[in-house]
């Protein structure tokens, strides 16, 4: 048996969990608005055409805020194509995922979804093909109260977007219209001014690099925000993990390796704060972070053109659910800077729901983790230094076999622990004396003695999360048992 413990102090502030780091992102991609929030016709559709399984399941999830249009798709995507009539609407060739876009979900659309699952729109304008004008009009027909043309337009009240992505991976060279750091730092300083002359309340992401491993990491950042600093409230952050081979103690440890890549971003922000003489922090928006198995996808240049194809339906195993479970730990402790964060994709794309078209909708494993993090991981977040075994990986070094972090909420202390062992439970001892007033504690476990387990639609409960013998709490000490390769939840009230 291993052992690991640390201490939870409530003047161990790391800062308040911002609700919208539980965010997830729709993407016109695949099957993730066509048949997956959207299918009229669909036995459960309502009179828009959203499937309320889907909704449903949305709501359970607890994502707050949801990004959209895209991904690589916003950089070819001309919004206009969206609104009016449906049946004026033309159908375009998408160059990102190789696709038929039907145009029949638009803004229009999309804001009467998302009002109706109760989230807050995160949206992104085209700065690969199109630039200032689109940008401009978009927020004009999304924000201003009427009597201008694209206003007019929209009919009904102000749609009221607050949050605005100054374009997606505008660094990498698979996005249409990319661009060099100076291209882009220019262009999304003019956007964002034009577009904070139509709306002053809005607040704008700037992309930062597509991933920690792409060439131009870390000088992309500078260039970006040394000439867009004021302009811009966010730099975004992107990333995706997947085991290699059956390298699966990496894989079990990437939260180590999305850490290092946000303190290098922290770092290169203030460090052009500081040179810059400026007094405001930009924060960080990790706009898109999953696991995503890349090296089952051929790529895009190998599609072939059809509508709605089922693109990147990954199945997550009880092991890629731990992962996801641990990176949402890895997000918590750095609560004071990543202020937005974005699951992506939130329906069929790399997704935590799965739905067929005309059938079901079901729950992936990673599904719950991210429900129950984003229901009980509300308040402040209390940083902890365990003292844990540790193990080498070969592709984040040494790393610890307990990762953890607390919050403290309205309803108690909440601590959220991954075992990393495959093999071994981990016996947990939490000095708790800072806390005079605790009296329950309540364990609730993701595991699986096959750590390969998944949910599919023949059997949608496999993977669940199971409560565990409580803990023993007593004197001020929390003692727990997890199990090798899981996700843990520990409620103390
Ligand atoms: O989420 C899938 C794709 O991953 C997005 O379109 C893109 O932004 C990223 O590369």
């Amino acid at each position: 048996m291993l052992n690991a413990s640390f201490t939870v102090d409530p003047s161990f502030r790391v800062g308040e969990v911002d609700p919208r780091l539980y965010g997830s992102f729709v993407e016109h991609m695949g099957r993730c608005v066509y048949t997956g929030i959207y299918e009229p016709g669909h036995p459960s559709a309502d009179a828009d055409g959203f499937r309320q399984d889907t909704a449903e399941l949305v709501r359970e999830l607890g994502v707050p805020l949801v990004r959209y249009p895209g991904g690589n798709f916003v950089s070819g995507y001309n919004w206009e194509d969206g609104i009016g009539p449906r049946d004026l609407r033309p159908s375009r060739l998408d160059l990102a995922w190789r696709s038929v876009e039907t145009n029949q979900v638009g803004v229009q659309e999309f804001m009467t979804w998302a009002k109706s699952v109760g989230v807050e729109p995160m949206m992104a304008v085209n700065l690969g093909t199109r630039g200032i004008d689109a940008a401009r009009d978009l927020v004009e027909f999304c924000n201003v109260r009427g009597g201008t043309a694209w206003s007019d337009k929209r009919g009904g009240d102000p749609y009221g977007i607050k949050l605005w992505c100054l374009g997606n991976e505008m660094d990498g060279p698979w996005q249409i219209g990319h661009k060099t750091a100076e291209e882009y730092a220019r262009l999304a300083n003019e956007t964002a001014k034009a577009m904070r002359q139509v709306d002053p309340t809005i607040e704008l992401v700037a992309c930062g690099s597509s991933h920690l491993n792409m060439p131009t990491f870390g000088s992309w950042e500078n260039t970006v925000l040394t000439e867009a600093y004021d302009a811009v409230d966010y730099v975004s952050m992107h990333a995706y993990y997947q085991q290699h081979g059956d390298d699966r103690d990496s894989f079990l440890a990437c939260a180590a390796g999305m850490d290092r890549f946000i303190d290098a971003v922290v770092s290169t922000a203030d460090h052009v704060r500081a040179v810059g003489r400026h007094k405001k922090k930009i924060n960080i928006s990790f706009d898109e972070w999953n696991v995503w198995y890349q090296s089952r996808f051929a790529g895009e240049k190998n599609l072939d053109i059809e509508q709605t194809p089922r693109l990147i339906e990954d199945v997550y195993s009880v092991t890629d659910a731990v992962v996801v479970g641990n990176l949402l730990i890895s997000l918590l402790r750095h609560a004071d800077r990543v202020k937005i964060a974005c699951l992506a994709q939130l329906v069929n794309v790399i997704a935590p729901i799965m739905t067929e078209p005309g059938g079901a909708a079901w729950r992936q494993a990673s599904f719950h983790p991210i429900a129950l993090t984003a229901r009980f991981g509300r308040g402040t977040v209390l940083r902890v230094e365990p003292r844990s075994p540790v193990h080498e990986t070969a592709e984040q070094g040494e790393v610890p076999l307990l990762d953890a972090v607390a919050v403290q909420g309205p309803s108690g202390l909440v601590v959220f622990a991954v075992n990393r062992s495959q093999t071994s439970p981990l016996t947990l001892d939490v000095d708790l004396r800072a806390f005079t007033d605790l009296s329950s504690a309540k364990h609730t476990a993701l595991a699986d003695d096959d750590p390969d387990a998944i949910n599919t639609i023949g059997a949608p409960d496999r993977v669940t999360p199971h409560r565990r013998e409580d803990p023993k709490l007593d004197g001020g000490r929390l003692q727990a048992v997890l199990p090798p390769l899981s996700w843990n939840m520990i409620q103390l009230s």
